[in-house]
């Protein structure tokens, strides 16, 4: 069957005031964000969040926030507790945000039912829960049973199909509420909607990190579409192999030789690989490298990052193109001998954003090198998802974005008075 555009989606914006004001409505968002000492290291996916609370506030909704954080596998951890996120949230949001240390049950459904309107709950991490992951539709209608409606802010999450993410919307739209994408949410397929439709050319797609497994899927999707497909990190090596080059003890996939042969001969010069690296002994704090062309790696040598004239070579074709798109890093960024190449990446999609060019980056690693870099603020789009984004751009479907009302069949579901 073929799957629906990701605009036809329904979004917060379209629903009637009156449908929320009064409504206990359950937003899942994603505050699977970094802690240190007990306290929220990195807010950034939190703020995202924010207008779409601060707009259920005002529409005089009662906001019930469920969001996942770790992964617990299914049992209290007290160091994944969402208290935190709590005390953050509540500091950036005017409304009071309270916590609730539980996540399902009577518990919650009293709490809601206690809310005054355009109050602000977060409850307690999903996935302490073992049905959460599980997907489990029970998990899913007992948190139905207090939610009016249901809004996805969640993209990070979005291509779980857990009790929250898939579950829950489908249940809420069952007893007749709607469930609609979030700003965040809308904002993220806008964005990367926008590049699978029509992006602005030349469109060019960076692709890093350990392995080309995780990654083929998005290959094959952007290769009809890009015009440039630049490859680095260890899942460059694979390729290097599937040349016949030495790669010494570098990380390797020797049975994905075959995908990486087929993906060169498609893309053709389309195609950029690393064409020198930095090796050392060993990928160590500390050690010795040494920038060599890609013939000359040697036995011993393991391969750590892209060299000098990758990096010039990368630039070169970054600043033609119109369009980016970058996941994943060109090297073991985190350890300094080996963290030129994604810095240089970093600066140079800047420099091309700054050109004027759209310049999207989603996953952990790449964010955090354009953050260390110091270039965040001048890239067009840093997508809070890495896993949703990478499927969403290999063409896959997102469940958290398939249990979504759609325009075509309006809710009709009244807000439940507070
Ligand atoms: C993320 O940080 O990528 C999302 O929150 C999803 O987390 P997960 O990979 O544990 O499902």
């Amino acid at each position: 069957m073929k799957r629906p555009p990701l605009s036809a989606r329904k979004t917060l914006q379209e629903l009637d005031a009156d449908l929320l004001r009064g409504a206990a409505v359950a937003l899942r968002a994603d505050f699977n964000v970094p802690l240190e000492g007990g306290r929220v290291a990195d807010a950034a996916r939190i703020e995202r969040t924010v207008p779409t609370i601060e707009y259920l506030v005002a529409a005089g909704s009662r906001v019930v926030i469920l969001s996942h954080l770790g992964r617990p596998a299914g049992r209290m951890r007290s160091e994944l507790t969402l208290r935190p996120v709590a005390d953050c949230l509540d500091g950036l949001v005017e409304a009071p945000v309270a916590f609730l240390p539980h996540v399902g049950g009577d518990a919650v459904r009293d709490a809601v039912a206690g809310m005054m309107r355009g109050s602000v709950l977060l409850l307690e991490n999903t996935r302490f829960l073992p049905g959460e992951t599980a997907g489990d539709p029970g998990l899913a209608a007992d948190w139905a049973r207090w939610a009016d409606h249901f809004v996805l802010d969640a993209f990070g999450t979005a291509h779980r199909a857990h009790a929250s993410t898939d579950g829950l919307p489908r249940a809420v739209r069952g007893k007749g509420g709607e469930a609609v994408a979030g700003f965040l949410v809308a904002v993220e397929l806008d964005v990367l909607g926008g590049v699978l439709g029509d992006p602005g050319r030349p469109f060019a797609a960076v692709i890093g990190g350990a392995k080309i497994s995780g990654k083929i899927d998005v290959i094959e999707a952007l290769l009809p579409r890009v015009d440039m497909l630049l490859v680095g990190g260890a899942m460059a090596n694979t390729f290097l192999l599937a040349m016949g080059m030495e790669t010494g003890g570098s990380l390797v996939e020797p049975d994905r030789a075959d995908v990486a042969r087929r993906i060169l001969e498609a893309a053709g010069p389309r195609l950029l690989l690393p064409v020198d690296c930095v090796v050392a002994a060993s990928l160590a704090p500390g050690v010795e490298t040494r920038s060599v062309d890609r013939t000359a790696v040697r036995a011993e040598d393991v391969i750590g990052d892209v060299g000098p004239v990758t990096a010039e070579l990368f630039r070169t074709c970054l600043s033609k193109a119109v369009t980016i798109v970058w996941n994943g890093p060109m090297g073991a960024f985190e350890i300094d001998a080996f963290a030129a190449g994604t810095r240089a990446v970093s600066v140079s999609a800047a420099a091309a954003a700054e050109a004027g060019a759209t310049v999207i980056i989603g996953g952990g690693d790449s964010v955090a090198a354009v953050r260390s870099a110091g270039v965040a603020s001048r890239i067009s789009h840093i997508s809070t998802g890495g896993g949703a984004s990478l499927d969403l751009l290999a063409g896959k479907a997102l469940p958290g974005l398939e249990a979504l009302s759609d325009r075509t069949r309006a809710g009709n579901s009244r807000g439940t008075e507070a």
